[in-house]
């Protein structure tokens, strides 16, 4: 098997369509051995991450930049073993990159801009979002944090662990553990959830035993952290307006110990059929599901929720590490785009709040548009939601955060917590 030429073939699709192309990837991994698919997670994400910094580099070496862009995926690839990838000797970068060029005409040209950069090294571009590989209005946003916007960055170029979130309804997260270290399985507590398991596994997670045996979930940690701040209590009624594959509807499931009635909602129906699924590997009982428009859910759905979870379609920047491919694909637009469908999506869940329930809104990105620009707007529109404070409860958690007077987002901590942002209102 040729991993290079797998790489290629990604790398290609996404730069022809500006999508990842996630099923392809999927069924490439499937059938390669535990090195293999080390080598190809290294060079295919390691070269998403680091494009906008190597395309500026190869530019300094093109007279003329204009040349077919599967000959521009083909220099990345030989760039990004040249200067990033230790295990690779330069001879054989330089080599295999020839081997995939496809057009003849252009073999020369690849040799030679390979062999020049293998002798020059790395070189610093002046600009600090070229620096961390970033495009410039996405560093622009990050600004508007203030000085963090290049540790945010910085730590984009970093992979990011898989952690698990341990199914409390089957098992201790020490008793998880401790099985896991005697079968030779690499693993730590996460620093910030409570339920989090950090491994060190290569292979498949959906055959990883303790996956598939239903005792544990592969999510974030920061998106653990979402079901801690609303700390729903049992028996209640609660409401998830965005739900996806369940990664947050089976947690909060797991934290009301399955006794609450949880109303699970998305408008694709492989989403809710995969988090049904996920439900039956879990043990959980207490979701029911509807597949449809969020936005039109208070004219279908009368009743009040005691806690409804708005964890909200958006950019996903805040994913860059796991999903660097964001930082390739995301248009300036986006952003603005974004925010108009989340606050539609909050007046819903404003409606559907009973008088003293807890609503919070997410979402794993960093953009204005997309968090503080909301939690003002829907708190100016409706006097009787107030903003909650949840420093403490971060705090509590040792979670380091920006705050706006609305919410909070979760910043970096160089191990596995990504940006997120969350607020909490309560209907008075
Ligand atoms: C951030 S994801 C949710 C992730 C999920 N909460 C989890 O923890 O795994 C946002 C979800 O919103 C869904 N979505 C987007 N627009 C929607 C709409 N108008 N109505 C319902 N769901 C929508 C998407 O399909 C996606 O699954």
């Amino acid at each position: 098997m040729n991993i290079r030429k797998i790489a290629y073939r990604v790398l290609r699709k996404l730069e022809k369509d500006k999508r990842f192309p996630t099923e392809e990837v999927k069924d490439a991994l499937s059938r390669m051995g535990e090195r293999e698919r080390a080598f190809f997670k290294e060079l295919v994400w390691g070269i998403m991450r680091r494009q906008i910094y190597i395309d500026w580099l190869l530019n300094r070496y093109l007279e003329n930049p204009e040349i077919p862009p599967g000959v521009r995926v083909v220099l990345r690839i030989g760039t990004y073993q040249l200067l990033f990838m230790d295990s690779v000797p330069s001879y054989a970068a330089v080599s295999e990159s020839v081997k995939l060029v496809e057009n003849g005409n252009f073999r020369k040209l690849v040799n030679a801009i390979l062999r020049r950069i293998s002798k020059d090294g790395i070189r610093v571009p002046k600009e600090i979002h070229l620096k961390y590989s970033h495009p410039k209005w996405i560093y622009e946003e990050l600004l508007k944090w203030g000085s963090i916007a290049e540790r945010i960055m910085e730590d984009h170029l970093k992979p990011l662990p898989v952690v698990l979130r341990v199914n409390t309804l089957k098992v201790s997260r020490k008793s998880l553990m401790k099985r896991l270290l005697e079968s030779g399985i690499e693993v730590r507590e996460t620093d910030h959830s409570p339920v989090g398991l950090v491994v060190r596994y290569n292979g498949d997670f959906s055959k990883f035993s303790p996956v598939k045996d239903g005792l544990a979930t592969v999510q974030g940690e920061s998106s653990q952290i979402v079901t801690f701040i609303l700390d729903p209590k049992p028996n209640s009624r609660i409401l998830d307006l965005a739900c996806g594959m369940g990664g947050k509807t089976t947690h909060m499931a797991e934290y009301t110990r399955d006794s609450s009635d949880i109303l699970a909602i998305d408008d694709s129906s492989e989403k809710i059929e995969t988090l049904l699924d996920n439900c039956k590997r879990l043990g959980i009982r207490s979701v029911r599901t509807a597949v449809m428009d969020s936005k039109r859910v208070s004219d279908v759905f009368k009743e009040k929720f005691d806690y409804i979870l708005l964890d909200a379609p958006c950019t996903s920047l805040g994913t860059a590490r796991k999903n660097p491919d964001v930082l390739l694909t995301t248009k300036p637009d986006g952003p603005k785009k974004m925010g108009k469908i989340q606050l539609e999506m909050m007046e819903v869940a404003y409606k559907l709040l009973r008088s003293g329930g807890k609503l919070i809104y997410s979402t794993c990105t960093f953009t204005q548009d997309e968090s503080t620009y909301i939690a003002e707007e829907i708190t100016r529109r409706h006097e009787n939601l107030k903003s909650l404070d949840i420093r403490k409860a971060l705090e509590g958690m040792k979670i380091d955060y920006l705050w706006d007077g609305y919410g909070a987002l979760l910043l970096p901590d160089g191990n596995t917590l990504t940006e997120f942002y969350i607020s909490a209102f309560c209907r008075v």
